[in-house]
């Protein structure tokens, strides 16, 4: 299972490379940029989605499923993409989006029996705020995110084998698995009966409505493995890694039909050793996390853990056992912006969304046009100044991507005192202080990574440091 322990790249396209000057990324310059993921050393690149879509939420309302949008390009660039990503051993996952097509997806017209309606709406919220219904032509329609993406009706036959057709239509063009959107909300209760009130919520729901009440029927219904089972049946053993929006107690039903399941739970933990520690004793009670700390909806690490953090929390990330998602910008410390003059997305993400940095030049040699946002700050940080430097991030980075291939499998986390958490994989030990002071730190052998120079002295940890130390317990036994 090639994905194991793979580093997975996610690629936001829209802002990674532009090859034609109109300010937004594409695939011809994605495929441009490939050396430097085969570089940096990652096993594969996730797309956030490249069909067509009117971008209300830019892709994930997707109007034909088996096409490229012409803002990113065409079939043929997609397929020339995969060829390029083979050549240096790199794979390309592609973004299902099964929950909701756009409501300018043909099917919403030509198959209004695929969708869910009611006759009167109930207490449901959509996750970006205000009632999951909307009114037309007499009737409700479901939207459990904007009213541009109806929901799909998975109880449909018929709608099952039009997705089934094209999800194995990019299987077929070389796509090595996708990453599967929203999926807790793929089945809600058949009856749409209420939510009831919440007594305790997990994580961090899109909007503050959704906090008040349990989403027990609006999402997560009890006969979703049916759904998830003929997903698979369509991509064969393709890797498929779900977004599901639930705690990982809660994860089973979906692991038995996908290989693994984003570990939320951490994503939203403070950047505190316990609360991290606790966070990861739960995501790897069972095997199946796929672990992520950044991405296009809540921002990236410099942002979220604050720079000082910013290079212990890549540490974290790419230590643990079970395939990693690594956010473009990530690589080079690039932080959120301020988002752009006009606002593009209306749930507030055009600040996680800023183009990737390649160079000091204004434009950051995202594009020769201008940027759809623009770069926040190429001077500062780039991938080209990052290069040569071995203290960079991108150094770190890379080097992790290395070391990442000694570490023993599983993990055992350790206890270690207040402000440090610790975890071994075989001969490697990990340690992360995320205080701003001094701790001793649980750890054996030699110091191999640093997240800065002299971190560790003996074995005290810097503040904000991370470490990877390597004992050979072998050495001195007969
Ligand atoms: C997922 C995507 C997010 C999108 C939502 C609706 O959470 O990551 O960007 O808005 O699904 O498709």
């Amino acid at each position: 299972m090639w994905w194991q322990d793979a580093v997975i790249y996610q690629i936001y396209p829209r802002s990674f490379q532009d090859s034609d000057g109109d300010g937004i990324g594409d695939l011809r310059g994605i495929e441009r940029r490939l050396d430097h993921l085969a570089w940096l050393g990652v096993d594969a690149l996730w797309l956030s989605p490249i069909y067509p879509s009117p971008m209300h939420d830019f892709g994930y309302d997707v109007s034909d499923y088996k096409d490229v949008d012409p803002v990113f390009g065409s079939l043929e660039d997609f397929d020339r993409l995969v060829a390029g990503a083979r050549k240096r051993g790199l794979r390309v996952l592609l973004d299902l989006v099964p929950c909701h097509t756009s409501i300018e997806h043909p099917w919403f017209r030509e198959h209004p029996d695929w969708y869910i309606w009611s006759d009167a709406p109930n207490n449901w919220f959509s996750a970006f705020g205000g009632s999951a219904w909307s009114r037309l032509d007499g009737r409700y329609y479901l939207h459990s995110f904007y009213p541009e993406q109806p929901d799909l009706d998975w109880r449909n036959p018929e709608l099952v084998a039009a997705m089934q057709d094209a999800l194995g239509f990019w299987i077929e063009r070389g796509a090595a698995g996708y990453r599967v959107d929203a999926i807790d909300r793929l089945l809600k209760d058949a009856q749409l009966r209420d939510d009831p009130p919440a007594s305790e919520q997990f994580g961090l729901p899109l909007s503050q409505e959704e906090a008040k009440l349990a989403l027990t029927h609006s999402r997560n219904a009890p006969d979703t493995g049916e759904a998830l089972a003929r997903i698979r049946e369509a991509v064969g053993d393709s890797l498929l890694v779900g977004e599901v929006y639930l705690p990982s107690a809660k994860w089973q039903p979906y692991l038995e039909h996908l290989d693994a399941a984003f570990a939320f739970e951490l994503l939203h933990a403070p950047w505190d050793a316990e609360r991290l520690h606790a966070a990861i004793a739960a995501a790897t009670r069972r095997p199946g996390a796929a672990w992520v700390l950044s991405n296009h909806d809540f921002g990236r690490l410099v942002t979220r853990f604050r720079r000082e953090n910013a290079r212990a929390a890549a540490l974290l990330l790419l230590t643990l056992p079970g395939p990693a998602f690594l956010y473009q910008g990530d690589e080079i410390g690039l932080a959120d912006g301020p988002g752009g003059e006009r606002a593009y997305d209306r749930a507030g993400r055009d600040r996680y969304r800023h183009p990737m940095q390649w160079d000091a030049s204004p434009s950051g040699g995202f594009t020769t046009g201008e940027a759809w946002l623009p770069p926040v700050d190429p001077e500062a940080t780039n991938v080209e100044a990052q290069l040569d430097d071995p203290h960079s991030t991108l150094s770190l980075v890379r080097d992790l991507l290395t070391l990442r291939r000694l570490l023993g499998e599983g993990i055992e986390l350790i206890d270690a005192v207040p402000g440090v958490l610790a975890y071994r994989r075989g001969d490697h030990t990990i340690a992360i202080n995320t205080t701003g002071e001094d701790r001793p730190a649980p750890l054996r052998g030699e110091a191999v990574l640093e997240t800065a120079p002299g971190a560790l002295r003996g074995r005290t940890l810097a503040g904000h440091a991370g470490v990877i130390t390597r004992s050979d317990e072998r050495v001195g036994h007969p």
